[in-house]
């Protein structure tokens, strides 16, 4: 499916578009099978939205009819400042009435490889999978490095190449850390994906990433849901090298 580009004038209105977008698939999910599945993406980037999903939606969707994953973690525990979940909670989920439950967090306080396990066995209970199935996010919402990277698939990093487990653990040579991502048979089986990218840094990746060129794929190219749909969500500044 041909990925949907949609530009905003400035961060303000993207994250505006960022969060009605998240409210029109909760919906439509709840309304469809009675609960939303969301894998939310981490970074600096996506704080604003979930601020503003916090202050405008907090009364005006069923949050316990809402469950939130992530779609990777920084290996450290949840209050340390570098944690995707901790941004997440500071930022929405301690300020709506969403119930402990429905967060199902990745546990990377835990060795890499435990907590991978961990997380991937939350994941197969919730979706209620069989051996070979692929859970079906009904949003995953994701970053875009200035690498090209998205959730922790870096490149030259090992998960880009896990076609089997849902969840890995994968060493980031350029940070010296290990994370924990979601791998791309999980990205790629959601209903729809969703990229937030903002601001004048992110404008050469994103021309690369959206009018490739080389032979070289950059990881986030290799987003391509089998039933889903993806969509862009960029300010101007981030497009400003799009023709
Ligand atoms: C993370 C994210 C990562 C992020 C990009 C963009 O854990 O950091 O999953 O993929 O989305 O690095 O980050 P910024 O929004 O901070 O530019």
């Amino acid at each position: 499916m041909t990925p949907e580009i949609k530009v905003l004038p400035d961060s303000a209105a993207l994250n505006l578009a960022a969060a009605q977008a998240f409210q029109t698939a909760a919906e439509q999910a709840i309304a469809q099978r009675g609960r939303f599945s969301v894998a939310l993406s981490g970074g600096n980037t996506p704080r604003s939205v979930y601020s503003l999903l916090a202050q405008q939606y907090k009364t005006s969707l069923p949050w316990d009819k809402v469950h939130v994953f992530f779609g990777d973690e920084r290996c450290v525990p949840p209050d340390h400042p570098d944690s995707n979940y901790r941004m997440a909670n500071e930022a929405l989920l301690s300020h709506v009435p969403i119930p402990p439950e429905n967060v199902h967090r990745i546990r990377a306080e835990l060795d890499p490889e435990a907590a991978a396990k961990d997380y991937e066995s939350q994941l197969r209970s919730f979706f209620q999978l069989a051996n070979n199935s692929w859970p079906c996010f009904d949003l995953i919402m994701l970053g875009l490095g200035q690498d090209g990277h998205t959730a922790s698939l870096f490149p030259g990093s090992s998960a880009l190449d896990e076609k089997s487990r849902l969840v890995a653990p994968t060493w980031v040579e350029k940070k010296r850390t290990f994370r924990i991502t979601l791998t791309y048979p999980v990205l790629n089986h959601a209903a729809e994906v969703e990229f937030l990218v903002s601001g004048s840094g992110k404008a050469q990746i994103l021309r690369d990433v959206l009018n490739p060129s080389g032979s070289v794929a950059f990881p986030a190219q290799l987003i391509k849901p089998v039933n889903g749909r993806v969509q862009w969500l960029l300010d101007q500044d981030a497009a400003n090298l799009l023709h």
